[in-house]
């Protein structure tokens, strides 16, 4: 069975493809469009469909769009209700169901030879329910949805058993910690539904002296769902506008708000563990990119592993829309559907023609026999490298195709990363680490491999790799398996063998506001406007004419 996955209603508009229940290929609009979050989520955009990605994952998958059995839209207008009835304010609201409607129509016109009749609509948190019970390597699973907003609802709690999902409770709308948390963000001067994870950094700066006051607005019911709806923040810290001074009153907002959202979670898992007396969680939705609240399920409740959908946000749904639709055609459930066993699942290149792009921009390079030796001489040496190698990752984090590499030993790097990209410099940079010596390094959960966790760093270690502790003495690592990425691990013992640290720092491949860089193209322009020294494109080594290493 042929199913194409759509997300397109709100932001992340993405793209996937699952033939006969494997996943072939996924990726996000924005690293084709090159707009971050692929648009603003808003009704006026929800018409807007995934073009490019999804017109690319159809090649990848050698498809015609006639050929697909199904196209699942991660959406379900039949579900919706009018936003007043929900307690929304958003007076659009409607455009954004009639345009999830008509989606079929769109969906034929973009991509010719779509069937409109194929498209099936896929409950929003279902599809995110499916991106973790069914892409996790475990069969069975307690499931934990933690998003914005859905159709009607914000969070889902259901059991996954031979790949069948029963929903257990779904809370709706107007309660969602999702839309709580983007209300803070938005009260703290970023931006909303896109800059969640600076409050959860700045979190860390602050003492969370008013969690006992947010608890009236923000708590578990006990029947496994939960109230929460923003309080006026102003009584806590005023508003800052965007670029304005930060307090720390603001600092301990988000504190106090963070530590709230990790008390109401880990009592919905709890709750959720002792309905279905799973062993596993596995986790989607916004929310469920919050690396400090998932660690905490793992130390606050008995589930003994916790397994969150790398592409947790809304850009999952496509995936897991089309991961639904395919476990439920076959009447045999989820045997038919192969777990995910890594985030690349994007657009490469070939050596040959990631050389044919350096030749066209005019650039000398070499192709060393041993990469990993000549790159980790380069970050031993305190250079800056970007680094592009195979399959672009699905989901916000870089996870070593797609990354900015350097020395975890000099403190002066993380100001130095956060200068490249224009960032904030409270925000933490992590942490790559070879898989059998994380255990030396970090606690927590290891493996770790997609960067969804924070770790406490082991005392002798924190003055060892100083550039990527976070204030509070955690790190958000990512654990590197060589039997997965060979030539990632390889970097890393060479830098080992060189500087005694089997660690680099590693965020991800852009710029200030620019998505993370996909193709050959966008690596070339993030090397001409960065302060990077090497540009490293599959085996090809691109340097400075004049080397500029510290
Ligand atoms: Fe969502």
């Amino acid at each position: 069975m042929r199913v194409l996955g759509i997300n397109a209603v709100f932001h992340d508009p993405s793209a996937a493809v699952v033939v006969d229940g494997r996943t072939v290929a996924a990726a996000e609009e924005e690293r084709f469009s090159r707009r971050k979050h692929g648009k603003r989520p808003v009704p006026f955009s929800a018409w807007e469909l995934p073009e490019r990605s999804a017109a690319w994952a159809l090649r990848e998958a050698g498809l015609r769009p006639e050929e697909l059995d199904a196209v699942a839209y991660s959406y379900d207008p039949a579900l919706c209700l009018p936003a007043a009835d929900l307690g929304l304010h958003d007076p659009w609201d409607s455009l954004r169901v009639d345009y999830a409607r008509r989606a079929p129509d769109f969906l034929a016109e973009a991509l010719p030879g779509l069937d409109p009749a194929k498209v099936r609509f896929v409950p929003h948190h279902v599809a995110h329910a499916a991106s973790a019970g069914l892409a996790a390597p475990t069969r069975d699973s307690a499931c934990l949805v933690l998003d914005g907003r859905g159709e009607r609802a914000s969070h889902l709690a259901g059991h996954y058993r031979g790949g069948r999902l029963t929903t257990l409770y779904t809370q709706v709308l107007p309660h969602s910690l999702g839309l709580l948390y983007e209300e803070l963000t938005a009260h703290l001067g970023f931006l909303r539904s896109s800059d969640e994870y600076k409050v959860m950094a700045l979190a860390s700066y602050g003492e969370p002296r008013w969690a006992v006051d947010l608890e009236p607005h923000v708590h578990a019911t006990g029947d496994g769902g939960f109230a929460a709806q923003a309080p006026d923040w102003s009584r806590f810290a005023p508003p800052r506008p965007p670029g304005g001074e930060m307090t720390q009153a603001h600092a301990d907002l988000a504190a106090s708000v963070q530590r709230r959202l990790e008390d109401v979670v880990v009592e919905l898992a709890t709750w959720l563990r002792d309905r279905t007396g799973e062993r596993v969680l596995t986790m989607a939705g916004g929310t469920a990119l919050n690396c400090v609240v998932n660690a905490a399920l793992l130390r606050r409740t008995d589930f003994e592993d916790v397994w969150v959908q790398p592409a947790a946000g809304d850009a999952g749904t496509s995936l897991g829309a089309a991961l639904h639709v395919a476990a439920g055609a076959g009447g045999g459930g989820s045997t038919a559907i192969e777990p995910m066993t890594t985030a690349a699942l994007g657009r490469s290149w070939s050596d040959d023609e990631l050389a044919a792009a350096l030749r066209t921009a005019r650039l000398p390079f070499t192709t060393p026999t041993d990469l990993p030796a000549e790159v980790a001489q380069v970050l031993a040496d305190d250079g800056v490298v970007a680094w592009f190698a195979g399959r672009a990752e699905f989901g916000p984090r870089a996870l070593g195709h797609r990354s900015l590499l350097a020395h975890p030993g000099h403190q002066h790097n993380l100001e130095r990363l956060n200068d490249v990209k224009g960032r904030e410099q409270f925000r933490p940079v992590a942490p790559l680490v070879l898989l059998e010596r994380a255990k030396d390094i970090f606690s927590g959960q290891i493996p770790s491999p997609y960067m969804l966790f924070v770790h406490e760093v082991t005392p002798a270690w924190r003055d060892r790799i100083p550039a990527v502790v976070h204030v509070d003495g955690t790190a958000r690592i990512q654990t590197v398996d060589r039997d997965l990425e060979p030539t990632v691990a390889a970097l890393l013992e060479a830098f080992e063998a060189r500087t005694g640290l089997p660690v680099l720092v590693n965020t991800s491949l852009n710029t200030a506001g620019r998505p993370m860089v996909d193709s050959p193209q966008d690596a070339l322009e993030l090397f001409g406007s960065a302060p990077v020294d090497v540009l490293v494109l599959g085996p090809h080594v691109v340097r400075r004419a004049e080397a500029f290493v510290r």
